[in-house]
């Protein structure tokens, strides 16, 4: 069984960016097990002088990564860069090498043309902290707002609230397709 962490870099409730990652865990195929990371909130402002006090969240997080085969990161572009909360994030993983050599990948689902600061940003970021990036496995799937349904996937378009099991399928269909066609043809490299 290969457990990947799922990281949305969104604190908002209706975010895009963590319907799109509930929508992976629940298509996720056999022999993957999705792990949900929803502490972002909690952690502390990073501080090198807390970097081994062992503050619960912190440690918390650490676990998590630690668990982890593999992480999926999906995030919007705050003014430019990373959402600051989510750069918080990352740095608490620098100084004990948390996603050192780890399989790790992004989703943008910001609409084309934009979330080109956060994707470059963090491209960067993973870089700096040696995580095993595949470019061909981080791509753009652009995730309307109003395409997130009160159940915090996304629906059809043009249907009424769907029951969770249509919106998996229909976003599920469309992430493999999508997925798919980027990675073949690298028309939405990120
Ligand atoms: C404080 C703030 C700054 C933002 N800055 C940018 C930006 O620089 N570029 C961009 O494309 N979108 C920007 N946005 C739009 C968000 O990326 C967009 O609303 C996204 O859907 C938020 O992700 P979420 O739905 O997962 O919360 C900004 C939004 C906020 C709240």
């Amino acid at each position: 069984m290969t457990v990947v962490l799922l990281i949305s870099g969104s604190t908002r409730s209706a975010s895009t960016n963590s319907a799109a990652l509930r929508t992976v865990r629940a298509i996720a195929p056999g022999g993957v097990e999705t792990t949900w990371y929803d502490g972002l909130i909690d952690l502390p402002a990073f501080s090198p002088d807390d970097d081994g006090t062992g503050h619960p969240s912190v440690v918390a997080l650490r676990e998590q990564l630690s668990r982890a085969d593999a992480v999926l990161l999906c995030t919007p572009e705050y003014a430019g860069t990373l959402p600051g909360s989510f750069k918080n994030l990352l740095d608490w993983t620098v100084g004990t090498g948390d996603l050192y050599e780890k399989p790790t990948a992004f989703l943008i689902v910001a609409a084309p043309g934009r979330g080109e600061g956060a994707a470059m940003t963090l491209t960067s970021v993973l870089g700096y902290v040696g995580a095993d990036v595949d470019p061909q496995t981080c791509v753009r799937l652009p995730v309307a707002r109003d395409a997130v349904g009160p159940d915090g996937w996304s629906p059809p378009p043009n249907s009424a609230p769907a029951r969770s099991k249509r919106s998996n399928a229909w976003f599920g269909t469309r992430l493999a397709s999508e997925t798919a066609a980027a990675n073949e043809a690298l028309a939405v490299p990120v």
